[in-house]
């Protein structure tokens, strides 16, 4: 249920908000009340997420696919025709599978080069588009993997540090225009994408390297979205906050 406050009037818009970590920014966000757009390859999700929480709304009512650069400037311009202007992009698109490096084929590393990186890529070109005449902030989601490195996630690995260079880089040139770039790290975090992965055996071997001895949960990564994406984080930009039970400590 929306509340009311300093963020009546905002607006944001959610992409990868069909489940897991978007799907609980996106109630995050509408909690804190902004008026909160989403959208998703999976439009079945966004559809049932927008009857489920008020002041969340499926853009289009249709599937988009953010490793598409055309229907990622086709959503953003969308979304500024429905709320007038957007204070908010977020990015919680991605996959990721487990494998050997030297057993993986080119078109493998091309679809997660796209889904995480390329993705990215074309949502900020197109929200700094939209978002130049007037500021805003702008969060990726990017993982501890791409600030230390996993073994059988190589090219997932790279891709996500591309988002942490991304973001840093675009701070600095979209600064003139107000608009603040940072990235949420997640660390080991109990969505679909993780219950892909492997079982419980698994996860237990990795939860004894978290300092603080859990797996975290998607509210744990949208609260840290929504702190950076609203105006608490308003001096803030360029920057990579880990969410992982300090699994990783690097700067
Ligand atoms: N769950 C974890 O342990 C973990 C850890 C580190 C980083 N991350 C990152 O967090 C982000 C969210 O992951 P999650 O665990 O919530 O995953 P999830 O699979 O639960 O959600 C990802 C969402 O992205 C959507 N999506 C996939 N391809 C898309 C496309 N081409 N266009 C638009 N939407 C698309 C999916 O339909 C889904 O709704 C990802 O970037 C992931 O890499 C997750």
């Amino acid at each position: 249920m929306a509340t009311s406050g300093a963020n009546d009037k905002k607006t944001a818009l959610v992409v990868g908000a069909g489940s897991g970590i978007g799907r609980e920014t996106a109630k995050v966000l509408a909690g804190k009340g902004l008026t909160t757009l989403v959208a998703d390859i999976n439009v079945a999700a966004t559809r049932e997420l927008a009857e489920e929480e008020s002041g969340i709304v499926a853009l289009g009512d249709r599937s988009w696919d953010a490793t598409d650069q055309a229907a990622c400037q086709e959503l953003l311009d969308l979304a500024v025709a429905e709320v007038g202007r957007l204070d908010v992009v977020v990015s919680t698109v991605g996959w990721t599978a487990v494998s050997k490096f030297l057993d993986e084929t080119p078109e493998y590393w091309r679809k997660i080069v796209d889904l995480n990186l390329m993705s990215a890529i074309y949502l900020c070109a197109a929200a700094g588009r939209v978002m130049r005449e007037h500021g805003g902030s702008i969060v990726l989601t990017a993982s501890e993997a791409g600030k230390v490195g996993t073994s059988g996630e190589s090219v997932y690995s790279a891709t996500k540090g591309g988002v942490i260079a991304l973001a840093k880089s675009l701070a600095r040139e979209f600064a003139r225009y107000k608009i603040r770039v940072n990235v949420v790290a997640p660390g080991i975090t109990a969505t679909p994408l993780l219950e892909s992965q492997g079982g419980a055996q698994m996860l237990d071997s990795i939860v004894k390297q978290v300092p603080l001895r859990r797996v975290g949960q998607p509210e744990d990564i949208a609260g840290a979205i929504a702190f950076l994406a609203l105006d608490e984080a308003d001096y803030i930009t360029g920057q990579t906050l880990c969410v992982g039970g300090g699994l990783t400590m690097t700067s």
